[in-house]
């Protein structure tokens, strides 16, 4: 071979080589361009040149921030993802007397159980779930789908007030699933699994309804969505990815894992991992709002009526910041004050903010009173890897030498890196055809033109 022909041979060697690490980030950089031009650009950016960090919670938490769905193009997307149901789904209702019936009922099945009930339960379903993990020295895992049964259980228990059986577990997780796949464009949407925890749902409420009354201006079909979107996924979805971030931050920082393993810790210290984590993976990406009336400013052209309004997590909070400290959050005057995990407290907040972390560290104790996490996965705000992980009991034996260690953790890093490189290209593709398809089937603009506003239902779609 000609030295050229040894020279383009190693060239295209090295790019194969490096594949892992530039094509899923090509591959990301080339989603958002299709996703914004398949979906129409839209929206104003906040932070951004029109809204900077200073006015981003002013803004946000101003009273004509306050349209959810109606009006932008994105809105069509969320509902394809949260279908069946998106109508009724309580982040996504225009404000008005169905929102308030639908918020009222959440707080008021969220306020059931006493912070020691919390506590009772989230260890007990953790631990119910922990024990079915195989008796092996090492189990390797995948983070978001070790928890999504435990929080299965534990919204189950919350709305029915009775345990939760395995076969209706089953149909949640499969739900839950289905939908944050889907939001990350690692599947399509599975309508029959979705169809499936519906028709539980249903004749559930027919026969044997729960203790608190459901929202009275929902039919009872609505009803039943209501609990699929809210507990039986969001509810479901939020925590499982949150304890992922969480127990993934733990395994990726040693140091801060061995101080809690140490029990010598203040009991605050792994509130501060919690919030630490909330702040470099924030769960929300974008949270979208449409102004339902003119939002002046200081010095600035008033915001128009009608604008839709991008408020980007991950920029306002730093997260891309390389330095894991969850001390900052133990002194007052060290704590960051661009945080907002559970969103503004004047415009919608999140109504699981007063347990969340709570219940966060109940998961995570009972987790590292039995394992010490291992793991060497890239540890993205979207993890669509669903956190790798490795179990190691706390034997002495069963540990292992560092070397066997090391090699377990390069194995895993090695195999977490190229299995990007499919998965970014699955992403890629589907992405687009969800993002065009949404398009097409256009729900939320259906169902607004359809009923104005009413009680219309919008067809599962596909
Ligand atoms: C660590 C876990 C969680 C985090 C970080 C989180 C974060 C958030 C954020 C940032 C918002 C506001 C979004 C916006 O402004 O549009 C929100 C809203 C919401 N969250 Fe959570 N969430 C979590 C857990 C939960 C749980 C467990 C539930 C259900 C019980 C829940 C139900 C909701 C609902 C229904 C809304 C919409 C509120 C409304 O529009 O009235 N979240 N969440």
């Amino acid at each position: 071979m000609s030295a050229t022909g040894w020279l383009v041979t190693g060239a295209v060697l090295a790019l194969l080589a490096a594949l892992p690490y530039w094509l899923p980030r090509t591959v990301v950089a080339l989603r958002v361009r299709i996703f914004a031009w398949v979906g129409g650009e839209e929206g104003i950016q906040a932070p951004g040149r029109e809204v900077p960090a200073e006015e981003f919670k002013k803004v946000y938490g101003h009273p004509a921030a306050n349209g959810r769905s109606r009006g932008a193009a994105l809105s069509d997307l969320f509902w394809y993802w949260l279908s069946p149901g998106p109508e009724v789904h309580q982040e996504h209702l225009e404000p008005g007397p169905r929102y308030d019936d639908v918020a009222r009922t959440t707080r008021q099945i969220l306020a059931g159980l006493s912070r020691q009930q919390w506590t009772e339960l989230v260890g007990r379903c953790t631990r119910r779930v922990l024990d079915e993990l195989p008796g092996q020295a090492h189990v390797q895992v995948r983070l978001r789908d070790l928890m999504m049964p435990v929080w299965a259980e534990v919204y189950y228990e919350v709305v029915f007030r009775e345990p939760c059986p395995r076969h209706v577990r089953d149909l949640i997780t499969g739900n839950a699933d289905d939908v944050v796949s889907a939001l990350k464009c690692t599947g399509l949407r599975h309508m029959d699994r979705r169809a499936r925890l519906t028709a539980y749902l249903r004749d559930r409420l027919a026969h044997d309804p729960p203790p608190v009354p459901l929202p009275s201006a929902l039919s009872e079909r609505e009803q039943a969505y209501y609990l699929q979107g809210t507990f039986f996924n969001t509810a479901v979805v939020q925590m499982s990815e949150a304890m992922a971030h969480l127990l993934l931050a733990l395994a990726t920082h040693r140091p801060v894992q061995d101080r809690l393993l140490a029990g010598e810790e203040d009991p605050d210290f792994l509130d501060g991992v919690i919030n630490e984590t909330l702040q470099h993976f924030p769960l929300f990406g974008v949270a979208h709002r449409i102004t339902s009336g003119e939002i002046p400013r200081d010095g600035r052209a008033p915001i128009p009526a009608g604008s839709v309004l991008l408020f980007n997590y991950p920029e306002y909070q730093g997260s891309g910041a390389d330095v894991f400290d969850p001390d900052r959050w133990l002194r007052q005057d060290t704590r960051p004050s661009a945080s907002i995990p559970f969103g503004v407290t004047a415009n919608r907040p999140c109504p699981a903010r007063g347990f969340a972390v709570l219940t966060m560290r109940v998961a995570a104790e009972e987790t590292l009173r039995r394992f010490r996490l291992e793991s060497s996965a890239e540890h993205t705000r979207s993890l669509p890897s669903r956190g790798p992980c490795l179990l190691v009991p706390h034997t002495t034996s069963a540990a292992g030498s560092p070397a066997g260690r090391r090699t377990r953790l390069a194995v895993m890093r090695l195999a977490d890196r190229w299995a990007s490189v499919p998965r970014s290209l699955t992403q890629l593709v589907l992405g687009s055809y969800m993002v065009w398809d949404a398009r097409r089937q256009g729900l939320c603009r259906t169902y607004f033109a359809a009923s104005s506003g009413g009680s219309t239902s919008v067809t599962a779609g596909r």
